[in-house]
C-alpha cells in the first residue's frame, strides 16, 4: 500500500478573550448581513448572555432575533423543530449560536438545512444517515461558546441524537465550520459545576483522543477528493492537544471548584479552543464511539445541574466513563504518547510498576476530584447492558478507524465491563 503523505489543517477565523462577545455586531458588519437569527437553549437564554449579544448586533443597525428552543443534546426532532422555525421566519443573512455544543450544532443544522435541500437524515454520517455533502455554501455563522468543552466552535461536526435508532451521530463537513469562532471566557463565569466538569472531561478526551489516533501517515494514501477533515495525528494537532492537557492540569480542579476564578475560566477555554483546534483535524476515538450508545441508551439518570425533566448521561460525562479502560487498551500502540500525556496531565505523577496503569491512574484520580459518577453502573448500566452498547459503539466506524489499534467487538466489550467501576 501506497501511505499517505499529507495532512490539512482548518480553523475558522477566532476572536479570544474577556469583552469578545460585545464585538459581534462590528464582526457582522464584515459579511455584509441585515437579518440574523441568534440561536441558543433556554438555560442559557436565562442567563441573558444571547439577548446582550443581540442588542450589540442591533446597536450596528442589524435586525436579530433570538431563537432559545435549542435542546440541551439536540436530537433529529429538535434539530427540526429548529430547521422549521427558521425556514418559517426565514430568509436568514447569518447566523450566531450562544451557548455550548448544543446550541452551537443547532445553529450548524439549521444552517445545513436553510441554505441546502433534503432532510436532516440525508446529512447524517453511514450508516444512521445518509452521508451526503451540501451542495452549496453555507451562510456566516459565529460560534460564541458559554461552556469549556465541545469545541465545537472550531470543529465542521454536529452531533445528533437520532432517537428511533437510539443512538448518537454526527453530521461532519468542512462546510459545517463556523466562519468566526468568538470565545469570551466571561461568558463561562455562569457555567454550573456539574457542566464545567463533564465539559472540561470532553475537553480532556478530545485532546487525549487526538493525541493518541492512528498517525496520519499510517493510512493509505488518498486522493484529494476523499479527503476527510478528520486524518488522524499530526505535528500540527498533537500541539494543540499538548498545549490543551498541560492548561488542564492547572486549571481544572479550580475551575469547577471555584467557578468565579477567572484566571481558572480563562485556561479552560484556552484549553476549549485547543482542544478543537487539535481533534477538530486528527479526530477521536474509542471513548467517544463509547459515548454515542452510552447517552443514547440511558434510562434513568439524571445528573445535578442539567434539565432535570429527562434523563440523560451529558456527552463529556459519558466520554470520560469508559476513558480509564480504553487508554490501558490503546497504550501498547504507542506507549510513549500515553506516558507524556500522563505526564501533561499530572505532572510529577509517580510511576507505577507497570506503565499501562499509569494514564489510567491520572484520569481516574481526576475524574473522582471533578465529580464524576463511579463508572457505568453508577449511571444505570449492568452486565446485561452490555451487548447493546457494544452494538451502538460498533456502528461509530469512521470514529474507529481513527483509533491506533483495531478495534473488535469482543474489544469494545472487554472495555465496556472494565469500566462498570472505576475505583
Ligand atoms: N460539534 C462538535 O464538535 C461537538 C464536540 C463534542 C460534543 N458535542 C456535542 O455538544 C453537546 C454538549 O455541549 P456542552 O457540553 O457544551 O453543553 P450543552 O450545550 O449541552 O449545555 C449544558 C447545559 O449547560 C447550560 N449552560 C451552558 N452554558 C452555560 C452558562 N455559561 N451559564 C449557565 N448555564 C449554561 C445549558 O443551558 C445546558 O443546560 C452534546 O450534544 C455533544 O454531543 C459537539
Ligand atoms: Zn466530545
Amino acid at each position: 500500500m501506497a501511505h499517505e503523505t499529507v495532512f490539512t489543517y482548518g480553523a475558522p477565523a477566532l476572536k479570544f478573550g474577556p469583552g469578545a462577545a460585545d464585538e459581534i455586531g462590528y464582526d457582522l458588519t464584515q459579511y455584509d448581513v441585515r437579518r440574523v437569527l441568534v440561536v441558543t437553549d433556554p438555560g442559557v437564554a436565562a442567563t441573558g448572555h444571547p439577548q446582550r449579544v443581540a442588542e450589540r448586533i442591533r446597536s450596528y443597525g442589524i435586525e436579530a432575533v433570538v431563537f432559545d428552543l435549542a435542546h440541551v443534546e439536540p436530537t433529529d426532532e429538535s434539530l427540526r423543530l429548529a430547521i422549521d422555525h427558521a425556514r418559517d421566519t426565514g430568509p436568514w443573512d447569518a447566523f450566531v449560536a450562544v451557548g455550548g455544543g448544543s446550541a452551537i450544532d443547532t445553529a450548524k443544522a439549521v444552517n445545513l438545512l436553510t441554505t441546502n435541500p433534503g432532510d436532516l437524515l440525508d446529512y447524517v454520517n453511514v450508516p444512521v444517515g445518509g452521508g451526503a455533502s451540501p451542495a452549496h455554501p453555507l451562510k456566516p455563522l459565529v460560534a460564541v461558546p458559554t461552556t469549556t468543552g465541545t469545541g465545537s466552535e472550531s470543529t465542521t461536526i454536529c452531533v445528533l441524537d437520532v432517537l428511533e435508532q437510539k443512538v448518537k451521530s454526527g453530521i461532519s463537513h468542512a462546510r459545517l465550520r463556523p466562519t468566526l469562532a468568538v470565545v469570551d471566557p466571561r461568558l463561562t463565569l455562569t457555567q454550573p459545576a456539574g457542566v464545567t466538569a463533564a465539559a472540561g472531561m470532553d475537553i480532556l478526551c478530545h485532546a487525549l483522543e487526538s493525541y493518541t489516533a492512528r498517525p496520519y501517515d499510517s493510512y493509505e494514501a488518498k486522493k484529494p477528493e476523499e479527503r476527510v477533515p478528520y486524518c488522524g495525528s499530526n505535528p500540527i494537532a498533537d500541539m494543540w492537544s499538548e498545549r490543551s492537557m498541560s492548561l488542564l492540569a492547572g486549571s481544572f480542579r479550580r475551575a469547577v471548584r471555584h467557578g468565579d476564578d477567572e484566571d481558572a475560566r480563562g485556561e479552560m477555554a484556552l484549553a476549549a479552543t485547543f482542544a478543537g483546534l487539535g481533534f477538530g483535524n486528527a479526530g477521536v476515538h474509542i471513548p467517544h464511539a463509547n459515548a454515542y450508545p452510552v447517552a443514547g441508551r440511558v434510562r434513568d439518570f439524571h445528573p445535578a445541574d442539567y434539565p432535570p425533566e429527562e434523563p440523560m448521561v451529558p456527552h463529556g460525562m459519558a466520554v470520560a466513563l469508559t476513558a480509564p479502560e480504553a487508554f490501558r487498551f490503546t497504550f501498547d500502540a504507542a506507549p510513549e504518547r500515553h506516558v507524556h500525556a500522563a505526564d501533561l496531565l499530572a505532572p510529577g505523577a509517580l510511576r507505577p510498576d507497570d506503565l499501562r496503569d499509569l494514564l489510567p491512574t491520572v484520569l481516574r484520580d481526576l475524574m473522582r476530584d471533578v465529580g464524576m459518577p463511579n463508572g457505568l453502573a453508577a449511571v444505570g448500566y449492568d452486565e446485561g447492558d452490555v451487548e447493546d452498547l457494544v452494538e451502538g459503539t460498533m456502528k461509530q466506524q469512521r470514529l474507529l478507524a481513527t483509533a491506533p489499534r483495531a478495534v473488535s467487538a469482543e474489544d469494545a466489550a472487554a472495555i465496556l465491563r472494565a469500566s462498570m467501576s472505576l475505583w
